[in-house]
């Protein structure tokens, strides 16, 4: 394929959340330092929202990869649409809990136990849910209740969620959730200069000395994605096809004109 051609040692615009790809833009590093404050100060809830394809699940890894496992025991729940037992249930089974209860009441003592447990450990006990605008009523108002867990004034859990931006309106129409969640961002897209910089860092992070990319179709690419890295990724990865197809040396304009026209990014 491209990747001998164009000179990478892997593909550069994959669409995975992969930590070691990460790019911190200006909203980025603004709504890690956020999520990482609210887990380390014990601020009860956060809510990062975003849209579609912005990096809210790849901020979720690299959350996770920048909070020492030694002092910060995390779960992660990537499919939040479930009744409260259930929803309790995958919590659980997140937290690594061998045996997972029946009944509510069992899930949320179990719960409990495992947050004095880590409390006595000096361990902080974090819960990000991800995906968190599919969250029904009654499991909102569950994670309202598991915020209710404290002791001497301090949360005895860490609560964040992340979602596109329907979440917001989610989380506003139940103030006694609202209230208790301190921390909450929006996460924007890219701008031109850190797109254009972020095509710059994941090439060379894939292997390539130089850019393959001419300033005009950086300038292409963001008219067209509006800074959403989902989209770049896509619109850069079929354009390096494209280019290695037709034996060119760089990247112009007009190739990323004929991705696009191509539907690429429907
Ligand atoms: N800051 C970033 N640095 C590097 N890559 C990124 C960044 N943000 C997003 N990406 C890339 O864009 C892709 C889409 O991002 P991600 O899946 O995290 O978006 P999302 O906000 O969770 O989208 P959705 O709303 O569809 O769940 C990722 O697979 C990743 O490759
Ligand atoms: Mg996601």
């Amino acid at each position: 394929m491209y990747l001998e051609y164009w000179g990478f040692s892997e593909f550069p615009f994959e669409n995975v959340p992969d930590p070691r790809f990460f790019y911190l833009s200006k909203s980025h590093e603004e709504a890690l330092t956020r999520l990482l404050y609210a887990a380390k100060m014990r601020k009860g809830g956060a809510m990062l929202s975003g849209e579609v394809g912005c990096g809210k699940t790849t901020l979720t890894k690299v959350c996770i990869q920048e909070l020492p496992r030694e002092k910060f025991d995390i779960g992660l729940v990537v499919n939040p649409r479930l009744e409260p037992v259930e929803f309790l249930q995958e919590v659980l089974y997140q937290f690594q809990s061998a045996e997972v209860p029946e009944t509510k009441v069992k899930c949320l003592r179990m719960l409990r136990e495992k947050m004095i447990e880590n409390l006595k450990a000096r361990k902080e006990t974090v819960l990000m849910i991800d995906e968190a605008q599919l969250l029904t009523e009654t499991t909102l108002e569950e994670i309202r209740l598991l915020l209710n867990f404290q002791m001497n004034d301090r949360f005895l859990i860490t609560i964040i969620l992340l979602g596109q931006p329907e979440l917001q309106e989610r989380i506003r129409a139940i103030p006694q959730l609202g209230q208790r969640i301190a921390i909450k961002y929006h996460l924007d897209p890219f701008d031109y200069a850190d797109t254009s910089k972020y095509i710059a860092f994941r090439q060379k992070k894939a292997g390539r000395q130089g850019n393959a990319f001419s300033e005009e179709s950086v300038e292409k690419i963001y008219e067209n994605t509006q800074g959403v890295p989902r989209k770049i990724n896509n619109l850069c990865d079929l354009s390096l096809l494209i280019g290695f197809s037709r034996n060119d040396k760089v990247i112009g304009p007009e190739i990323i004109e004929s991705v696009v026209s191509d539907g690429a990014l429907l």
